[in-house]
């Protein structure tokens, strides 16, 4: 392991990826979202060296601030790209417009693929390297009020399939991992959580930062965490009718859990 970036890295699945990176030999992190408070905070509590970057990731300058920071501070290399940091806001088409989709998009997937242009070539140059965008089940299934978020994760998941294909020569890896119901701040999975019945198949941060080792590091294609989701993804191609029926049923509105984003707007 050496210079890895992770997104996201303040809270959630990107805080719990640089607590299980840090563990690795020889890793040096490079923290990026927001909040600067919690990134300084996790920074000085990880047992490795840790840099952070703070900065909105759809400002038009955030690829080149990243990339400026990894020249300054860490030579221009970089072992592993972890695309994380992403959002949800639920609200049916009729409600959010293409206002909705357009504010997924910009943060689920232009930003990934922004990022990504800009640090392309140090991962190139730093090969055998790897990238891992962290997706969604939700990027294979769509439910009812999510149809925003599940288009921009649809988008990087067949953005990434390509990349893939395109990077193995240069010896820059590309694993994708699909989430399920993660308990985290932006997707407390209230709804779910409340009900014995649903509680179970809500997973933890830790578990998805273990899927985005072996996908990064361990040179995986793909992992869906819990594991189980990805019968999921497999019925919605064998058997769409029968996915339709079930998630427009009265019994899946308890899927589409509220969000973090939604408590943001008030
Ligand atoms: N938890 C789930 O159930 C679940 C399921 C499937 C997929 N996922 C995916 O997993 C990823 C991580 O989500 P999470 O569950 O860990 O949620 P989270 O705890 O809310 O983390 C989201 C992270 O993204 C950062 N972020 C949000 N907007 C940003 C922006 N404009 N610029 C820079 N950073 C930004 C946040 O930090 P700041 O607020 O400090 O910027 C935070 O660190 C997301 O891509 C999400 O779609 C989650």
């Amino acid at each position: 392991m050496g210079v890895a970036v992770v997104t996201g890295a303040s809270t959630g699945i990107g805080k719990a990826t640089a607590v299980r990176l840090a563990r690795d030999p020889g890793t040096e992190l490079v923290l990026v979202a927001r909040r600067e408070e919690l990134l300084r905070e996790l920074a000085e509590s990880l047992p490795c060296p840790a840099t952070y970057v703070a900065v909105d990731l759809t400002a038009e300058d955030a690829p080149q601030r990243v990339r400026a920071h990894l020249e300054a501070e860490h030579g221009g290399d970089l072992d592993l790209l972890v695309n994380n940091a992403g959002a949800a806001w639920r609200g049916s088409f009729a409600e959010g417009g293409y206002a909705n989709v357009h504010r997924h998009m910009e943060l689920n997937f232009d930003a990934v693929v922004r990022l990504t242009e800009a640090l392309l070539p140090l991962l190139r140059k730093s090969a055998p390297s790897a990238i891992v965008n962290v997706a969604s089940t939700a990027g294979r299934v769509s439910r009812a009020r999510s149809g925003a978020y599940s288009a921009s994760k649809f988008a990087l998941i067949g953005w990434t399939d390509s990349l893939y294909a395109e990077e193995k020569e240069h010896g820059v890896h590309v694993g994708m991992v699909l989430p399920g119901f993660v308990l985290t701040e932006g997707f407390p999975a209230t709804e779910l959580r409340e009900k014995a019945a649903t509680r179970w198949i809500v997973s933890k941060p830790e578990k998805v930062a273990e899927a985005i080792h072996q996908c990064g590091p361990g040179g995986k294609a793909e992992r869906y965490v819990p594991r189980p989701y990805g019968l999921a993804a497999a019925l919605r191609i064998l058997s769409p009718s029968l996915v339709r029926r079930v998630l427009s049923g009265g019994g899946a509105s308890s899927l589409t859990t509220s969000t973090g984003g939604d408590q943001d707007a008030g």
